[in-house]
Parts: structure tokens; sequence; C-alpha cells
């Protein structure tokens, strides 16, 4: 469903229309393409405290150029942070830059993880998450900003590439933790999964396909999971991606041990997408569409998660990548069943990280979409619609690549320090922190 209103402010009668009338006025997002891989314009390297990071080397890797000439990107490392008045610094180095960051530009703030020990260091840093959040609310223009928490810039290297790039174009608001640990860099960062086998489930279309789509382009044999009645949609989707169909309902008791025996070399990235909604209020909820919600959203996710890893057919060094929803996180009223599925996935994510990749070398992450451009939205009635759609800081939709773009930074091989975060790709959707 197109979204004519982003269409008509794309004109300057539609733009003069909106300023006039005090109604959103949406950017149009400059996402990735293979003609225009980069972000177009400079690099701006700020500080804000005596920082310890190592950061030029990994800039540079990124390819954009440095300069103040209107920016693409601004890094504000603030790691070196501790203190309230260090706090001054971060409002002097922002304050005169920020009008000049080119539209769909991205602002990345560095912070340090949160010193227990320490109340004054907690305070400033916490304070850098309320001051991203506050500034990705008002800075317009489809520009993002997140905040990244790490101690190593070579360890955050993926991370730092997908943030500074047009392929993280709908997810702003963010706070991202980065592990410290090794990373092995890809031979070839074009195609970081050339040899890796990924399966997504749900890939026949929506979503899932996007996922399965931008897996291939980064150079993965897909396997493209859906239920037996669309096969002939994920058979076309494996043909044009020359990857493989595998016709499963995925809350089959047996369905890890089915995917384990069609994939008797294993998989190296494993993308619970398929999902369901069977909305009403908990009041006029009949039993079965509470269970048939949670079963596809959680219980499969979970079942299918311990036996892949169970019988070693996700390989070390795998990936997990779990579909969420700020429905989950927020709430959402017709939903209790899909928010408790979907906070459930978060419940997973949070637990089984750090034992799976202690124990199996795999990492576990979510994203949590927002209001996505499917036809699972396209259902929603005309007016809630056009609410979901505005109801962000980019006052768009997402489109199913920006969720791809997403899963597929945290399938990377070099994210090994990505580890039990749940990251919303929603534009900074207003519903839930
Ligand atoms: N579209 C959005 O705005 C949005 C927002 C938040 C979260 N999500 C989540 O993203 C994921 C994809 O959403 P979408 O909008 O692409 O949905 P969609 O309905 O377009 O596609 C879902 C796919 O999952 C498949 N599927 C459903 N049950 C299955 C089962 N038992 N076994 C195997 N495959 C099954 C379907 O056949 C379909 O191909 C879902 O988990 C959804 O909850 C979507």
């Amino acid at each position: 469903m197109a979204d004519r209103y982003l269409s008509l402010t794309g004109t300057a009668p539609g733009r003069f229309l909106a300023r006039r009338l005090g109604l959103p006025q949406p950017a149009q997002l400059k996402r990735w393409s293979a003609e225009a891989p980069a972000l177009a314009g400079d690099l701006l390297h700020l500080t804000a405290g005596k920082s310890d990071l190592d950061l030029t080397p990994v800039l540079d890797r990124t390819g954009l150029t440095r300069g103040e000439n209107q920016p693409a990107a601004v890094v504000l490392d603030a790691t070196g942070v501790r203190d309230v008045d260090t706090l001054a610094e971060v409002h002097a180095a922002l304050h005169p830059v920020v009008r000049s960051v080119a539209t769909s530009g991205r602002v990345l703030v560095l912070g340090s993880p949160l010193d227990p020990a320490d109340h004054h260091q907690s305070a400033a840093q916490q304070a850098l998450e309320g001051f991203t959040r506050s500034l990705g609310k008002e800075i317009g223009r489809g520009r993002t900003v997140n905040l990244l928490r790490l101690t190593d810039a070579t360890a955050a290297e993926s991370t730092l590439r997908f943030l500074l790039s047009p392929r993280s174009a709908y997810v702003s608001g963010q706070m991202i933790c980065i592990d410290a640990g090794e990373v092995t860099a890809p031979a070839d960062w074009d195609r970081p999964l050339a040899g890796r086998t990924a399966l997504v489930t749900g890939a026949a279309r929506g979503i899932g396909e996007a996922v399965a789509e931008t897996l291939a382009r980064d150079g993965a044999h897909v396997v493209v999971l859906d239920v037996p009645a669309d096969e002939p949609d994920a058979r076309g989707v494996a043909e044009r991606l020359g990857g493989t169909a595998l016709a499963l309902d995925i809350t089959a008791s047996d369905a890890g041990e089915r995917i384990a025996a069609a994939l008797p070399d294993g998989l190296d990235v494993l993308v619970h997408n398929a999902g369901i909604t069977r909305d009403r209020r908990l009041v006029n909820m009949p039993g079965d569409r509470w269970s048939s919600v949670l079963e596809v959203n959680l219980g499969s996710v979970l079942r299918t998660t311990d036996a892949l890893l169970a019988s070693g057919a996700l390989h070390s060094g795998g990936r997990i990548v779990t579909t969420a929803s700020i429905a989950g996180l927020a709430g959402n009223a017709g939903q209790t069943n899909y928010g408790a599925s979907k906070a459930g996935v978060a419940g997973l994510v949070r637990a089984l990280a750090p034992r799976a990749l202690a124990e199996r070398g795999v990492t576990v992450n979510a994203v949590a979409p927002g209001f996505i451009e499917t036809r699972m939205t396209a259902a929603i009635p005309l007016f809630i619609r056009e609410a979901g759609r505005r109801m962000n800081s980019l006052a768009q939709g997402g489109l199913p690549a920006d969720v791809a773009e997403t899963t597929a930074w945290l399938a990377h091989p070099a994210s090994g320090t990505v580890n039990g975060q749940v990251v919303r790709v929603c534009g900074q959707s207003l519903l839930g922190a």
C-alpha cells in the first residue's frame, strides 16, 4: 500500500501545505542501493570528555570522507563523559553542527557502559540516553540519532558500519550495547555471508522475503521456509535468490528436527520471522486465537531454537535473529496474545544470549519492528493505519528492507560482540520506550 502522503509532501506544494497546516513532514529516506551503497557526504568526528577509544582507523574504513561540509554523519565520542560538568561538552560539540546535518543523515553518540561503582559516571552516561532520544524526536528531515555503548572500536566495527550507512535509515532512538571481544573481519565486507547458510522462516512474502533477499545479497545460501500452502511462493523466492525452499509448518512438534534433516551440512544463521496476528480484545478472545498466536510467534521459536542448538545443526559462530515487535514492548489494544508472544521473544533473547554464546558460540538477538509496510499492515483500517505510519520521529512507515538490513547486521560474522539486544526498527515510534 503506497504512502500517498509521503509522496505528496515530497513535492514543493505538498511541503508548503504540510508546513502551513502544522502536519507531519516526512522526508524521503535514503536507503541502501547497489548504486548508492554509502551515505553521500562527509563524516564529522567530535569528542566530549577525554576518550581512550581508538576510533579513527575504524571510521576510516567506513569509506566516508572526513569534513564538516554538510555532514551526512556526525559521530560524537562521549565515552569519556564521567560527570555532569563534562556533559556540557556534549552540548558544546553538537549545538553548532546539528542544523547542518544532511537530510536522512546520522547522529551517532558513543557512550561507555554504566559503572555501577560510580554514580556520577552512571548519571552522566545515562543522561546520554535521554539526550539521544530527545534529539531523535526533534531533529527531523529523516535524520536518525542513536547511542552506542562500547569499550573497543574494533569490536564495534560491523555496528559502526551499519549505523553510519543508508542500511539503518529507519533505526532511530536506539541504545545498543557492544560487548568487548575478538571479532573476525570478513574477507569481503560486501559479501560477508559468502559460504554460509541462512534459514528464514515465513520468507514467502513480506519482511521474511526481504530478509532472504538481503542475506542472499550478502552472499548467503538462503533456505526459504514457509507453510506448505505457500510453497509455490516460497519456491519462487528461493529460485530468484539461488536458494532452497522448505515447506514446513513451524508449529510442528518436530520442526527443529525436520530442519536439521533438510540441512545435513547444518546452518549458520537462523532467522525466526514467521508470525501471525489474531486480534481481539481479551474479553472477546477465544482460547484458540490466543494459543495459535502464542504457538507460532513464541512456542515454535523456543522449540526449534532448542532443537537446533542441542543437535549442533546451528554451527559455532552462528547467529539467531528473532522477531519481536513494538507491540510486545509497549502493548497494544486488541493484541494481548500478540503482545505477550512478542514480549516473550525479548525474554527468550535476554536469557538465552549469554548461555548460547558461552556454550555454543552463537549470538541471539531480536529485531522489534514498528509499523512496516506489508500485507499485515495494509489490512489495518485506513485511519488507524495512517496514525500508525505517522506516530514516529520519521513520520512514515518502514519498509521490509529496513528490518532486513538490521537482521543482516545482526547476522554478520563480525557481529559476534552484539548479543542479547532487542533492536527496534521503528523510526523511533512514540509507542513504548
Ligand atoms: N508488518 C509489521 O508492521 C510488523 C510489525 C512488527 C512485527 N512484525 C513481525 O514481523 C514478522 C513478519 O511480518 P510480516 O508483516 O512480513 O507478515 P506476513 O503475514 O506478511 O508474513 C508472515 C509469513 O509467515 C508465514 N507463517 C505464518 N505462520 C507460519 C507457520 N506456522 N510456519 C511457517 N510459516 C508461517 C506466513 O505464511 C507468511 O509468509 C512477523 O513475526 C510479525 O509479527 C511485523
